[in-house]
């Protein structure tokens, strides 16, 4: 949150540096909220130095404007197969399209945040960087791309920009501002998470079931951590014991040796493999290190020059294992060898629970991940390490993910529609025990699907509690795998589209949650149907009419 200025003193002081000072722009373009946080950091850096920041996400931002900006920031993140986060969308079409503007005074630098293991690394932010240029733009500081422990390079970043842009009278005027905003939140971040204890771990999935959900109950208590319906919690998982003793029977390094993670951080090598790198994900850089540690020609052959179709499918579902026991013989020690991994990134998890339903407390709803490949069978690292090594007291490293494109309408008179099969209920769980908190008077909507009444109805009790005493206006199901046709939640909505487009006649906001690739693609499709249907649209004007509900905040999708 943010926090009033200190002593009316303070504030002139800082509005009379303020007028000789320059203006920087960050927009930033956030799916889950990483570019968001580094966006909001630059900003308090460059306040400091008594620079005019102007700060906000790409869709808030008319595009147009850009051509009364003399220095932009651009901190945007990829997702999926290399498209813009849903935050951007509007922004990098404008920019990409003819009606975008001349910026032949516009300074610029882009941060991309990006995943190695992903082909299109980087790519929103590479696009802005290329766009901006040929739209007349300079680069006053050369792009950066961040792979997903992007912490170091984005403060390099930052330094050079910062040096770029001629550093500023140094300012104690923004000080005071700075350390009241520190008192206020929690000293708990994704850079130094909070040892949150165990409550509870059930599986919400009923006997003889495909799956296994566990609803994960996490204490909070001491932390100073808060959060809003729609927020995220980061976990940093644990692998999984069994794969780092295979990893290290088959290397045969010596578990006890110690290795040097980072600067003064030396650990015993199992404990490193075990908490600190990754080694269940291959990426095309690891690859091509490791290359320069074997003596092994396919591999060599594997990272060479044109041979990239073959390496994508070789990295398609193999692990650090795989990578050891195929590539033999290795010539490295095995501190040569850690140095080439990534450190394990958090998971994100959409919180499914209240804060002021269950104060102190966090709770999570989470798929178990298992799956056979290669001739292997596979574990999820944390949706494992969940669902088979976690018990009431036991510890979790965990932050508070803050993500304002996933909220409740600002007023409780809003009605809401939630689309969340599966675990993509979670967060709709949260909005409605905030709701219930908070007497919200408005209709409420949800779709839930999932394979199996009997043993897949995520929190039935529940919903059917809401149902009763009106928090949850209407609930409609789908479940897949009772029937011989599949029923899936965009069936369902299709069956009510007259009533649905009346809700969003009335300004309701729509939620989708859960997997992105299909479930979220298509119910996609099925909204713009149904507009077109219910609307009497061409699709030209559905497409629009959802981009608009979009812009409005009323179409927010929190998928994965
Ligand atoms: P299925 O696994 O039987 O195909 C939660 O996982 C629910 O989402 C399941 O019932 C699953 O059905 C369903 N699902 C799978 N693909 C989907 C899609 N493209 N659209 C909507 N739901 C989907």
């Amino acid at each position: 949150g943010t926090v009033a200025l200190g002593t009316p003193a303070t504030h002139v002081q800082l509005q009379a540096v303020k007028t000789k000072t320059k203006e920087v722009t960050i927009l930033y373009g956030s799916q889950t909220g990483n570019s968001q946080g580094l966006a909001k950091k630059a900003a308090k850096q460059l306040e400091s130095k008594d620079f005019q920041v102007n700060i906000s996400s790409m869709n808030d931002f008319k595009p147009n404007n850009l051509k009364k900006v003399q220095n932009l920031l651009i901190i945007a993140s990829t997702h999926g197969e290399g498209d813009p986060p849903d935050n951007a969308l509007t922004c990098y079409e404008f920019l990409h399209s003819k009606r975008a503007p001349k910026l032949a005074g516009l300074q610029f630098s882009v941060l991309a945040l990006g995943d190695s293991s992903y082909e299109f690394f980087c790519q929103t932010g590479k696009d802005f960087d290329k766009r901006l240029e040929e739209l007349g733009g300079t680069r006053l500081y050369p792009r950066f791309d961040c792979d997903v422990d992007f912490d170091e390079p984005a403060a390099e970043w930052l330094q050079g920009v910062l040096g770029s842009l001629g550093e500023a009278q140094s300012g104690n005027a923004t000080q005071a501002h700075e350390s009241a905003l520190q008192s206020v939140e929690s000293q708990y971040s994704r850079t130094k998470p909070f040892q949150a204890e165990i409550l509870e771990n059930i599986n919400l999935n009923g006997r003889g079931s495909n799956k296994e959900t566990r609803h994960l109950e996490i204490s909070l208590e001491g932390s100073g951590l808060t959060y809003d319906p729609g927020d995220s919690l980061g976990i940093y998982p644990e692998n999984d014991p069994a794969l780092v003793d295979l990893l290290l029977e088959e290397t045969r390094w010596n578990p006890e040796e110690l290795v040097t993670v980072k600067q003064g951080d030396v650990r015993p090598l199992r404990e490193a493999l075990l908490s600190y790198y990754e080694i269940t994900v291959l990426t095309k850089p690891l690859l091509q290190k490791a290359a320069t540690l074997s003596a092994c020609k396919e591999l060599q052959d594997l990272t060479a020059e044109g041979n990239e179709e073959k390496l994508k499918a070789y990295l398609a579902r193999r692990d650090l294992l795989d990578l050891i026991r195929d590539f033999t013989p290795w010539i490295s020690s095995a501190q040569e060898f850690v140095t080439i991994l990534r450190k394990i990134p958090a998971r994100l998890y959409s919180i499914a629970s209240s804060l002021s339903a269950n104060p102190d407390e966090v709770h999570l709803t989470i798929g178990a991940v298992r799956y056979d490949a290669h001739g292997r069978g596979r574990n999820g690292v944390c949706s494992i390490q969940t669902a088979e090594r976690l018990n009431p007291g036991d510890i979790l490293k965990v932050y508070v993910q803050h993500n304002e494109n996933f909220k409740l309408p600002q007023s409780p008179e809003t009605p809401i529609i939630m689309i969340g099969p599966g675990t993509g209920v979670a967060p709709f769980r949260s909005f409605m025990q905030e709701r219930e908190e908070i007497g919200a008077t408005s209709k409420s909507w949800l779709f839930f699907g999932d394979q199996h009444f009997l043993t897949d109805f995520l929190y039935q009790i529940e919903w059917q509690k809401w149902l009763q005493n009106g928090t949850l206006t209407k609930l409609d199901v789908a479940f897949s795998r009772d029937t011989k046709q599949k029923v899936y939640v965009q069936h369902r909505m299709l069956e009510q589209s007259k009533e649905l487009f009346e809700w969003l006649q009335e300004g309701a906001a729509l939620y989708i949650c859960g997997d992105e690739k299909h479930m979220a693609h298509d119910v996609h499709k099925t909204l713009l149907e149904i507009i077109e249907k219910e609307g009497v649209m061409s699709r030209e004007q559905a497409v629009e009419y959802l981009a608009n509900l979009q812009q409005q905040k009323r179409y927010q999708r929190d998928v994965y």
